[in-house]
């Protein structure tokens, strides 16, 4: 892990690195790295993959076991081949967690949606960049309505268009699959893609998360945290796994704490 990227993990050390260097090092040990790290590294399980008929049980689980939020994945048929989650979902969820409800829009037309998914209860939105006129616009109307807003760009977007719209960001999600399907192989060509967005934030938003969406398991998180992502959504490998919803999230916190070491 490079010092660019610990100072982006831990704010508060920044001028400590920036003054002292790699001595710094030998101060904040690896030990105390990786224990900051894993609070800081955020799990956003994605309900996508969770078993519909026991959804309250599981997003309980991930709440028990530390998740940061909850990820709720729309999709309308149209912006991705697929159809996934309305507004009841989240009115329902918003009922049994108090964890904050995520809400990935993969739809088209996203400002028509707003209204319904805030008063449902979604805490914040992750609009893509892809066909949105109007990004700017959109961001402003998330913030007009007190929620957290977020810009997603898919796999063949460069991170350059962020460059305008990321002093309004509180998120970026860089895709790491094509949106629309859970399941899918991490794009190990988004990798160059993060680290650059993650030196756009250290210099123009640092206060902005860098998340990443798709294929995200034991192999692929330490990856994606190595290059900067500092959130993690996962569906497959937490509601699909063998393991428990705790222990799935847990052997993804010990897979991305081995960065730090
Ligand atoms: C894909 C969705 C993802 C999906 C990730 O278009 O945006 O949030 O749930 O699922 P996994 O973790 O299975 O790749
Ligand atoms: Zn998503």
């Amino acid at each position: 892990m490079s010092s660019l990227q610990i100072a982006r993990l831990f704010p508060k050390c920044v001028n400590t690195f920036e003054m002292c260097g790699a001595k710094t090092q030998s101060i904040v040990s690896k030990r105390e790295i990786s224990s900051m790290q894993n609070d800081l590294i955020k799990l956003a399980p994605s309900i996508l993959a969770a078993d519909f008929a026991r959804l309250g049980e599981q997003v309980a689980e991930a709440e028990q076991a530390g998740a940061s939020r909850i990820h709720v994945d729309v999709m309308d048929g149209h912006f991705v081949p697929n159809i996934a989650i309305g507004a009841p979902i989240v009115q329902s969820l918003r009922r049994v967690t108090r964890l904050p409800l995520e809400t990935h829009l993969m739809i088209s037309n996203p400002d028509d949606f707003l209204d319904e998914f805030v008063e449902a209860g979604s805490t914040s939105f992750l609009v893509h960049w892809e066909g949105n006129h109007n990004l700017h616009r959109t961001v402003q109307r998330i913030k007009t309505l007190g929620k957290g807003a977020g810009v997603a760009i898919n796999p063949a977007t460069p991170a350059a268009m962020l460059e305008e719209i990321l002093p309004d960001l509180d998120q970026v999600l860089v895709m790491t699959v094509n949106p629309g399907f859970g399941h899918q192989h991490f794009l190990r060509s988004a990798l160059p893609k993060l680290r650059r967005i993650a030196e756009m934030i250290d210099q123009i938003n640092p206060n902005c998360e860098l998340e990443v969406d798709g294929g995200i398991d034991e192999v692929t998180a330490p990856m994606a945290v190595a290059a900067g992502a500092n959130v993690l959504v996962a569906g497959t490998s937490v509601f699909g796994s063998d393991k428990s919803v705790a222990a799935a999230m847990e052997s993804l916190r010990a897979a991305t704490t081995q960065v730090a070491q």
